[in-house]
């Protein structure tokens, strides 16, 4: 019957595309370019991928929280070179406010934690840390290929107020549960960690000092260099040391930078350095307490991540897949100076968080095999009077089902034949069909049948249940 029910889906799907190709389809009739609609058969593998990131986060004892998808524009502008500045869905409304669709979540969670801080003093006036999570919808005008959109889903996660990499090992921890309970394990992912705070130390060596502007605009060098760092991948080696040199770094000074980004372990890093820092310490102990929280299998250290968002400060990763073929999963670290740029220097609020997309992890799950199959609506019941004088009688049936906690479908056109409601229940995926008929009616009784488990001679069971019991069904 599966296969029938599938049958019938692709049938159904069928006509529905020849259809549309009987005459020329106006394009306003398509989604915007790189944007998605959700069908409820999509919006029920969505529902469940969000519900994963739900649970998941509940696990680690994360509160959720929203936000407008109209944010200020202001919050963006960072003056870093970064991609998303240049990305954002921006305009001004009727009032003549500057206003953009977020193309990230995490200034908006900086702008509520400073709404409840006392800026001069830097009080926060709700009890720290805050341990938020969120499943914000972001808009970036990017070139759209497999697993990048112009709007996504983003599952984030935040701690706001811890200053030591306990922090960062529970978010990494977080990560590492939601891949395994969804059955992807470290030999199908891996998250790559660095520390911008290492990078920090390698850049200071040649001149570009945390602190430091820019003498064109005013933006912080250190942020600069990072985010040029970050395209390498992209561009290579010769590009990156071009535009190091447009912000005063040497082509020798560039060669030892780029040099320190292979360096294969954080020892060999420390060594090339020559400073045992703090920074270097910070990432050894968190490498340390990963083999104790049983996640290590899922970490490799990699010099050269350093993410291309201006605000992270330390420690920063990225989720990849180990076949190298999509882009990045998840993406997130340190940015404990963005609440301090925003509200003033009293407001040194230490934050970590990560943002992880959902179109990436769809695209994993397809090739994993790993996404539920959703047939219909998956109610508990289908209801189904067999003629309009039976109707009201079939509308108490299925209210008083609802009423023991049943999900149920009830017929809107009553069917005569018996043949036509079974096959709404199977669209359906129901568990169980109710054929309101008079015969029964009269008896008092109404038939339930079971449409998923069958007796031993392969007969279908049913029974007939009074009326004045179905309260007691379950
Ligand atoms: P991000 O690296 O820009 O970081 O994005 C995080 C993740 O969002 C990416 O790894 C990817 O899964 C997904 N993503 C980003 N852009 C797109 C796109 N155009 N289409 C589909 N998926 C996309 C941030 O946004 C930071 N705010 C994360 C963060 C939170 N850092 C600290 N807290």
């Amino acid at each position: 019957s599966e296969k029938k029910i599938e049958k019938e889906l692709d049938r159904l799907v069928e006509v529905g595309n020849s259809a549309s190709d009987e005459i020329a389809r106006p394009t306003y009739l398509d989604p915007p370019s790189g944007t998605r609609d959700f069908y409820p058969q999509d919006m029920r593998v969505r529902s469940w991928l969000f519900d994963k990131f739900r649970e998941s986060a509940s696990h680690f004892g994360f509160q959720e929280y929203d936000a407008p998808v109209l944010e200020n524009v202001q919050l963006y502008e960072r003056k870093a070179g970064e991609e998303i500045v240049d990305q954002m869905y921006n305009f001004v409304d009727k009032e003549g406010y500057h206003v953009t669709l977020r193309p990230e979540m995490t200034p908006t969670l900086a702008r509520m934690v400073l709404q409840k801080t006392n800026l001069q003093t830097g009080e926060v006036r709700v009890p720290l840390p805050l341990k938020w999570f969120s499943i914000p919808q972001c808009w970036r005008f990017e070139t759209t290929q497999r697993g990048r959109k112009r709007e996504h889903y983003q599952w984030n996660m935040d701690i706001v107020g811890v200053n030591h990499v306990h922090a960062e090992l529970e978010l990494l921890a977080a990560a590492c549960f939601f891949f395994r309970k969804l059955g992807i394990g470290p030999e199908v992912v891996g998250i790559k960690v660095n520390s911008r705070a290492v990078l920090e130390v390698v850049l200071a060596k040649h001149g570009v000092e945390k602190g430091k502007k820019n003498e064109a605009d005013g933006g912080d060098l250190f942020a600069m260099a990072c985010i040029i760092i970050d395209k390498l991948d992209k561009i290579g080696g010769d590009e990156v040391t071009k535009l190091l040199a447009n912000i005063g770094v040497s082509t020798d000074s560039a060669a030892e930078i780029l040099k320190a980004l292979e360096a294969p372990s954080v020892e060999e890093l420390a060594n090339l350095i020559g400073t045992d820092c703090e920074a270097i310490h910070e990432v050894k102990r968190l490498f340390e307490l990963a083999e104790e929280y049983g996640i290590s299998d899922y970490l490799v250290f990699d010099a050269s991540v350093v993410r291309g968002l201006a605000y992270y400060t330390g420690i920063v990763w990225e989720a990849f897949d180990r076949r190298g073929e999509l882009r990045a999963i998840m993406g997130g670290g340190r940015y404990d100076r963005l609440l301090e740029l925003y509200g003033g220097e009293k407001c040194q609020i230490p934050c970590v968080g990560f943002g992880f997309g959902d179109c990436v992890i769809m695209e994993l799950l397809k090739d994993c095999d790993k996404l539920p199959k959703f047939t219909g609506s998956g109610v508990d019941y289908v209801v189904c009077a067999f003629s309009p004088d039976l109707y009201g009688k079939a509308a108490n049936i299925s209210m008083k089902l609802r009423m023991t906690g049943a999900t149920v479908d009830l017929m809107p056109t009553p069917k005569k034949k018996v043949a036509a409601s079974f096959k709404h229940a199977d669209l359906a995926g129901a568990r169980r069909m109710v054929f309101v008929a008079p015969d029964e009616i009269a008896k008092g009784v109404v038939r339930i049948k079971d449409l998923r488990t069958k007796t031993k001679n392969d007969e279908a069971i049913q029974v007939d249940c009074p009326l004045d019991a179905l309260h007691t069904v379950d």
